[in-house]
């Protein structure tokens, strides 16, 4: 097997230490991996972009304060708009639902548009540029006053059709392993039929197209079927904001914030990271959940053309899980981030 190149940038707070227990995990599997570290820093270094882009994988841990420039670029310079995010319980993970079991989906998010990243501006700029700019009510920008804020939201065509068509994908591989080929479009097209309008109907289209179930339900709702009925869902496709808001609901329900991986895909660009962020909270004691940084990882190896490795992976972590004895104190267990890494390596030999 050809030797790899894996570029692992941790950002800060727990991230280093998941990053660091995943590499050593990684590393303690023989796979023929090369792992590189780069500087991080703001502005991310020219050589840490080049490696980057070089690599066959790049793993980011989470970012803080001091290194949202690190995920700026690798999410919105890098333009990854797609954003996958898998939902799926294991027996012995601690969800919060009765019956967890069967929990099994791919929460979509698009990356890309919407109200990220902030394009934000004083009240007083608008009110000058569009006096007119009214809502439903006839109501203006002007009765606001100039003393406030205001931010955009972008809906396009292109970005909507292309995550349309990248759910369609997936739900496409899901369907061969028997989900049902269904695409839940989640947006809030009731107050917003301009801009969420717009990305229901284009998604709408491209489902039913591709000859795929298509169902929509608006954000509130939305959020309150994924807790009643997640076993109904199969890829919920949602609008940038929703979705980082509809993950850590969709993580929790399957057993923890710290459980949840995803990977970020954009045009002939891809990365991996946790869902979570730098969890100050626990920083530093070595007790953060490495699971979503080590399933990033296997969807990072999977990437890779290393899917039975992947799936390898995987497997070890649900017989962690299956195990119940080295789980770190999110999951009710005792043991050190790196001691669940370790025992997942352990279950992968
Ligand atoms: P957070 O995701 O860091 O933490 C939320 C809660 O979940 C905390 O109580 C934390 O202790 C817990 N938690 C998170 N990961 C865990 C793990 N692996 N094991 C055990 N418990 C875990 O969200 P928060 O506190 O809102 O944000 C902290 C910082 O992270 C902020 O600066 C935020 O901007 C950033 N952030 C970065 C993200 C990224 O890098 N993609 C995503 C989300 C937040
Ligand atoms: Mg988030």
């Amino acid at each position: 097997m050809a030797m790899k190149t894996v570029v692992a940038l941790p950002g800060e707070g727990i991230g280093p230490e998941v990053v660091d227990a995943t590499c050593d995990l990684l590393m303690g599997t023989g796979l023929p991996l090369k792992i590189l570290t780069p500087p991080q820093g703001a502005p991310l270094p020219e050589e840490t972009k080049r490696a980057a882009r070089e690599a066959d994988g790049v793993l980011f841990g989470a970012a803080g304060p001091s290194t949202s420039p690190v995920v700026s670029w690798l999410r919105w310079e890098m333009a990854a708009w797609a954003g996958v995010r898998p939902i799926r319980f294991l027996p012995g993970m601690r969800s919060p639902l009765a019956d967890p079991d069967g929990i099994d989906y791919v929460l979509l998010r698009e990356n890309s548009e919407g109200l990220y990243p902030g394009r934000e501006g004083d009240l007083a700029d608008l009110v000058r540029l569009m006096p007119n700019l009214h809502d439903r009510t006839g109501r203006t920008v002007k009765e606001f006053g100039t003393d406030g804020r205001f931010a955009v939201k972008v809906v396009t065509p292109r970005g909507a059709e292309r995550i349309a068509r990248f759910a369609c994908d997936l739900a496409r591989r899901r369907q061969a392993r028997g989900k049902p080929g269904k695409i839940t479009c989640v947006t809030k097209s009731n107050v917003l039929p301009r801009t969420d309008g717009l990305y229901d109907e284009i998604v709408g289209r491209v489902v039913r197209e591709a000859g795929l179930t298509f169902e929509h339900f608006h954000v509130d709702d939305a959020a309150r079927r994924l807790v009643r009925f997640p076993k109904a869902m199969d890829v919920v496709l949602c609008m940038n904001l929703y979705g980082d808001i509809l993950s850590d609901l969709g993580a929790e329900t399957a057993g923890g914030l710290g459980l949840a991986p995803s990977a970020n895909f954009g045009d002939n660009w891809a990365y991996f990271e946790s869902v979570h962020g730098s969890a100050p909270d626990i920083a530093g004691k070595g007790i953060a959940n490495p699971t979503a940084t080590i399933l990033s990882a296997a969807l990072m190896l999977e990437h890779m053309g290393l899917p039975a490795e992947a799936q390898r992976l995987e497997a070890a972590v649900a017989r962690v899980y299956r195990d119940g004895k080295v789980l770190t104190p999110d999951q009710g267990g005792s043991a050190r981030t790196r001691d669940m890494a370790q025992a997942v390596l352990a279950a992968y030999r």
